[in-house]
Formats: C-alpha cells, structure tokens, sequence
C-alpha cells in the first residue's frame, strides 16, 4: 500500500474481513488474462491464501459468465465458497473489488446474491493535472501523474489509484488538463508517450484504459506546419502519424479529450471550421485503432459586455452545437456539462441532453469542488448528478440518452485523497451512479459511510444524514434561487456578490434597487426557455411554475415577488442565509460528538475543515443579507442582525 488513503477498500489483513476469514483461504480462477490475475492479486492482497489450478468447492472462485456481459458481475455467497462471476476479466475484477468493500462496510452476509453490471459503456475520470504538478480547480494537493514536468514513476501510488477507480468501476482515464498548455503538447510525441505506456499498462490490468487532452493547434504548435485546419490534408496527416505513435507504444489507448474554441484555448473556428469538422478529422486519425474523441461542449463567448442583454452564456451550447446533430462521426463524443453554464450548486439540466438525437453523448459532472465548497465545505453532490441523470426531455430522461459519463477528478496527493476525507463520498458515488443510476444518493452514502469512515451504525446513520444534508446547507448561504455566482473571481471560493456581475465572463444576476435574476424567458428575456422541450420550456417559462430553487435563474422578479413557499425573495434571502449559517455550526457539533466513533486522523481533518466552513457560511450571510439589505431598503422581518 503506497502513501495513498486506502478509502473504502481494507487493508491486508483488516480486522473487519475477519468474519470472512474462512473464504479467504484459497482462491480459484477459471481464466488467466490480465484483470483477472489482477482481481486474484488483489484477494491476495487482502489476506495471504493459496491459489489453486482447480475450483475445490471452498475460498474464492473467479468464473466467466459472459451473460453477465462486459464489466457485469454477479457474488453468490454459500457456507464454504465465494463465487464471484463476471462477464469478462473486468467483470471479475469489480465483482472482487465490490466484495471487498462491502465486506469492509459489514454489508455483506453469508446469503448474499448481487447481480451488478455497468449502465454505460464509457466511465471516465477527468483530471485537471498540468505537467508542474499543479491541479486546475484541485483540492486535494499536487498531481497523482505529474511532477515538475515529468511523469510520475511512483508504480505503487499509481497501482493504488487505479485499484480503486476500478474498485467503483470507472475504465478510463484522462490524466491531463483540458486546458494543454506548451509542455503538454508534447505529450503526444517521442519525448513523452514512453512514460505514458507505461502509466497505460498499470491502469490497463486494471481494466482502465488511457486517454490524453490535445491541443487543437498542436500541428502548428509543435509540428512545424503553418497551420491546424482541419481540412488540410498535412493537418491531417500530422494527426494520423500521431495516432500511428501513440498505438504503436499504447495498443489500446482510450483516444483524445478536447477543449476546443473555449475560454481561450484553439480550435477549427480559427479557419472558419466548425466543431464536426474539427472533432471528425481527429476522429478519422484515430478510428483505425478503435480510438475516440471526446469533444467538449464547454463553448460559450467568454467576452461579453454587462450592457448588452441579448447574449446569453446558458444559451451558448446549444446555439453551437445543436445545428452540428448528425454531423459528428461514430467515434466522436460529445461531452456536456450537467448544467447549462459552469458547476453552480443549482443550475437546470442542460437542453442539450434532450435536442441532440444522432450524436453519442456524455454527461460531465464535477467531482471536485469548484463552486461547490472546494472541498472545505461538506457537499455531496450525488443528489445533484441524480437530477440532471433523472431529467426528462421529450425523447426520454437523461440517463438513457447518454453512453456514459466524465467526471472532473477531485483526487490528489495530498494526505488525504480527497482532500476532506469526507469528499471520497463523491468520488466513490460517481462511479457507483454509472453502474446503477437508479440506486439512491443515501444508499450510496451509507455504503461509502460504513467503508470508510465507521462501523458503527447510528455514527454511520448520522454521516448519511449530514451528506444528505449538505448541498441545501451549501445553497443556503451561497448565491440564492438558482442565480449562481457571487464568489471571489479565480478563486471561485468565498463570497463576492459582484465579483463577476460586471466582467466579460457572462454570468450575471442583475440585482438593482428593484429586483433580482436573470430573464431567460422567452416573452420578455433572451429566450434560453425555448431550448428546452415542451415539458421544461412551459415549466420554466412561467413565472407560477417556475420551481422557487431555479427563479432567478430565468426570470428577474422584485424583491417583493412572493415565491411558491409563501415567502418573499428578499425575506427569502435572510431567512435561508441565517439557516445556512446555523445548518452549518450544527454540522461541526454532529461531526463533534462523533469523535469516538472515528479514526483520529480523519476526525481532526473534518473537524478543521467544519470550522472554516463555519467562518465561510458566516461571511456568505453577512455579505449577502447586508448587499440586498442595502440594494432593497427592505428590513428583515425578524429584526435579526444584519450589518449596514
Ligand atoms: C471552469 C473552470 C476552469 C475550467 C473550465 C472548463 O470554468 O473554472 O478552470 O478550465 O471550467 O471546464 O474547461
């Protein structure tokens, strides 16, 4: 076991696998291929047992049932044997990976039948590391990849990583910021795809497969052409001879995560292409070789003016890639953010899930913390990925529509993986969503909750609930009804009401003396409603039924606009920022009185953060209730302490 917090899966030899002690005495496997010897490895990395050539009835067996289909997975238990069956050497690898966590959590008995396979085909994790070491938007300390310029050689920490991104079923990986600055865009060439294979071959016999974020420009950046149109034909061959290199070193290489024309970075706009163009040209470099792109949707006009109330960022999307459908070759995905703007704590699914119908899709969610607290203020976001999966749209809900899901890495090498131990919730639930997108956001906190954090049952209970719990407390003190926003700019923590309502990012709440929000009707504001289908676009187009949680993100309303819950949006304001700052000194007097129930080091690291994200939650209060206090004129109705 490298430096890296073990999380939910048991040490060797972890006192909690002994009920299980008589199992792990030998182990059978019916096939040898490489994730196979892998799920045998790591039983025997659980307790010291034997391996034996025929299946004698007793201890473990790793068996094929290709019905189980790929990744799928079955764990029967009987009084002497362990049979854990999966539809390939994946398939066998998560079966042994889920029996260890959930025998790690006390969940598992001597009866159990699971029968588990994979929603998707595509379950990628997404890191933000750059070639220095640093993480853009890391919480979590350095890279686990990168370090001053080099790749990492650390086979143990990088082992571990794998084994547990495949311990929640992830495939993928991309290690590389989406942001490909001058270093990175070597990282297609000579100088760098040794190391890459051999990073590939530690995440392949964990059944996880490597991609790599390009940069668009890259032929004229570093290939010496004077140009990256895509329609150029040495373009185009600067790219396949890339593809040829990289599958000559890294046979079953993932293929290439793309920002393209987005906040800065390159693209095929730059010669008058469009994103079909630009995506389909790297799509052909790769399809040889089984490759694919994955194309992000992340395109908005990031230099607006305040003044001009025409342009919209949550229109932007779609606008651009909508009039693409059908356009995008086989191999190209497209990757859509859940919401319509950038990772807030409230936003409405993005109406692009429900419009594209003849392109492959994929959801991005944020696992780390962006906007959400950075990982010093509790937010399990599962409850929030469930609502974009759940999302109806004309032609289905979201979670049927899409071939998988990416999720921004919030993992580093920090003392503990994630930061706040307690953000391992979010990274362990995004892998168990794509598996099971109907199982529960609770249930999937009480299963990380009794892995990695305690055994004991009401401690475990009141986790849940603080988890539950955590992104409405979040909500509560930070920006109000869905408007998003209001942080310190770059940092994006902390409070700023106006921090960006005047900037070239497009992001805006329009708070005046009179009111509040952003008026994305179409009767009367920039006319973001209509990119949804008829159910959504009605729902949110009106003011009557427009949830109070999404208000101010489509419409603009006084302050003495009375919401569904029979409060106004100013009384609403105070009243949801005192409890939000109350919710969260209550959260640090839970976490406090569970102090018996959980290992020291993890108690104090949650303990520090539940006190900063006390001091934010105060702050957060204060500067809003006191902004709108002043913007209004309208005083508390309870007479509490708002500074003037
Ligand atoms: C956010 C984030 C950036 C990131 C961008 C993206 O805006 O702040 O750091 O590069 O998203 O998703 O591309």
């Amino acid at each position: 076991m490298s430096g890296l917090y073990k999380c939910w899966l048991p040490e060797k030899n972890d006192k909690r696998l002994a009920p299980w002690k008589n199992y792990f005495t030998s182990v059978y496997a019916d096939s040898s291929d490489k994730t196979t010897q892998t799920a045998v490895r790591e039983l025997c990395r659980a307790a010291d047992m034997k391996i034996t050539s025929e299946r004698t009835g007793e201890g473990f067996a790793l068996v094929t049932d290709e019905s189980l289909g790929a990744g799928g997975y079955s764990i029967g238990i009987t009084d002497r044997e362990a049979v854990i069956a999966g539809g390939d050497g994946s398939g066998k690898l998560y079966g042994v990976l889920r029996f260890l966590t959930l025998a790690a959590g006390g969940m598992l008995t001597r009866g159990t039948q699971l029968c588990e396979s994979p929603a998707y085909p595509l379950r990628i994790i997404d890191h933000w590391d750059n070639a220095d070491g640093t993480v853009e938007r890391g919480y979590s300390g350095g890279s686990l990849f990168f370090r001053e310029g080099r790749v990492s050689d650390d086979t143990e920490a990088l082992t571990d990583y794998a084994r547990l991104l495949a311990s929640v079923g992830i495939n993928a990986v991309c290690p590389n910021n989406v942001n490909v600055h001058s270093t990175e865009t070597l990282f297609i060439t000579d100088r760098y795809l040794g190391d890459f294979a051999r990073v590939a071959d530690i995440f392949r016999s964990y059944g996880i497969r490597l991609f790599l974020s390009v940069n668009f420009a890259a032929p004229a950046q570093i290939g010496g052409l004077d140009t990256a149109d895509p329609r150029d034909d040495a373009v185009r061959k600067w790219w396949s001879s890339a593809a040829a290199e990289i599958y000559r070193r890294i046979p079953d290489f993932g293929g290439f995560v793309v920002k393209a024309d987005s906040e800065g970075r390159p693209g095929p706009h730059t010669y008058g292409r469009d994103h079909a163009d630009g995506a389909n040209m790297l799509a052909e470099a790769l399809a040889p070789y089984g490759g694919a792109v994955i194309w992000r949707c992340f395109v908005y006009n990031c230099r607006t003016d305040w003044r001009d109330r025409s342009t919209d960022r949550a229109k932007a999307a779609y606008d651009n890639f909508l009039p693409l459908d059908g356009r995008f070759a086989d191999n190209v995905y497209l990757q859509i953010k859940n919401g319509p703007m950038d990772f807030q704590i409230r936003e409405p699914v993005s109406p692009l899930f429900g419009a594209l119908n003849k392109t492959n899709m994929l959801a991005e969610f944020q696992i780390t913390q962006e906007y959400t607290g950075q990982q010093i203020d509790l937010c399990y976001l599962v409850p929030m990925w469930k609502e974009c999966l759940d999302s109806g749209t004309r032609r289905g809900q979201v979670k049927d529509r899409i071939l998988g899901a990416a999720g921004v890495s919030n993992t580093g090498d920090g003392t503990f993986l994630t930061g706040n131990p307690l953000a391992g919730a979010n990274m362990y639930g995004f892998g168990r969503l794509l598996f099971e997108p109907e199982q529960s956001a609770e249930r999937i906190a009480a299963e990380w909750v009794c892995a990695s954090v305690t055994s004991d049952k009401s401690a475990a209970d009141k986790i849940v609930s603080m988890l539950m719990r955590s992104r409405e407390i979040y909500e509560n003190y930070t920006s109000p009804l869905g408007v998003g926003w209001m942080v310190v700019p770059h940092t994006h923590y902390g409070v700023d009401v106006d921090g960006y309502e005047y900037s070239r990012w497009g992001t805006y709440h329009y708070a005046d003396r009179d009111g509040i929000g952003a008026d994305r009707t179409q009767a009367t504001g920039t006319g973001y409603t209509s990119q949804y289908d008829t159910g959504l676009a009605g729902l949110y187009e009106n003011i009557n039924t427009c949830p109070d949680e999404l208000l101010l993100f489509f419409h603009h309303v006084p302050y003495t606009h009375i919401l569904h819950s029979g409060k106004t949006v100013i009384q609403h304001i105070y009243d949801s920022h005192f409890e939000g700052a109350e919710q969260a000194a209550a959260l640090l007097e839970e976490w406090k009185s569970l102090k018996a129930y959980i290992q020291a080091d993890i108690y104090a690291e949650c303990l520090r953060r539940f006190g900063l994200q006390l001091t934010n939650s105060e702050n957060w209060r204060d500067v809003i209730n006191t902004y709108f206090f002043r913007k209004s004129g309208i005083p508390d109705s309870h007479g509490r302490k708002i500074y003037e």
